[in-house]
């Protein structure tokens, strides 16, 4: 598997905007996850080698952060930040509401709903959740229902 032209030319714009090549890894493994829809090692490796740092870098950067994915799994990802803010706002309600709402699609593998222990940094709109590099915010109940919509499609 190879990352594809554009993404390339992405993650050589990205590393000449930086001071620091190594700043661009993050977002360059975000551009690869985004061309190979997950994390492959050899995605991995060729996104270190564009930036110029070590595979085992890049391996240990993708592996710490939730929203990169270094093994295949549903298309889409729905985190929930469910820090304090988010959860006195109703994040633990919004889980319930999601996992019931996308029932379908979770049990056919086409979408996963995960909490995280990792604020989204705008807890003043909680609850938050993140939908692929999608933000939503303020996700009362009636915000919900317009989410649980948009992801089943409706
Ligand atoms: S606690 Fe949820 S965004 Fe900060």
């Amino acid at each position: 598997m190879s990352l594809s032209a554009r993404t390339r030319e992405s993650i050589a714009r990205l590393v000449s905007a930086y001071p620091e090549r190594r700043t661009a890894l993050l977002p360059a493994l975000k551009l690869a996850q985004t061309d190979a829809g997950w994390l492959p090692p050899e995605a991995i490796a060729e996104a270190a080698d564009l930036v110029g740092v070590p595979h085992s870098a890049a391996l240990e950067l993708a592996e710490f952060y939730t929203m990169l994915h270094t093994q295949p799994g549903p298309a889409r990802h729905v985190v929930i930040c469910a820090q304090l803010p988010c959860a006195l706002k109703g994040a633990e309600a919004l889980i319930r509401d999601l996992h019931t709402g996308l029932r379908s699609q979770i049990e056919a593998g086409t979408l996963d709903v995960e909490r995280t222990s990792e604020c989204f940094g705008a807890c003043h709109r909680a609850p938050m959740a993140r939908v692929g590099d999608t933000y939503h915010e303020n996700l009362d109940a009636e915000a919900r229902r317009g989410l649980i919509a948009e992801l089943a499609g409706q």
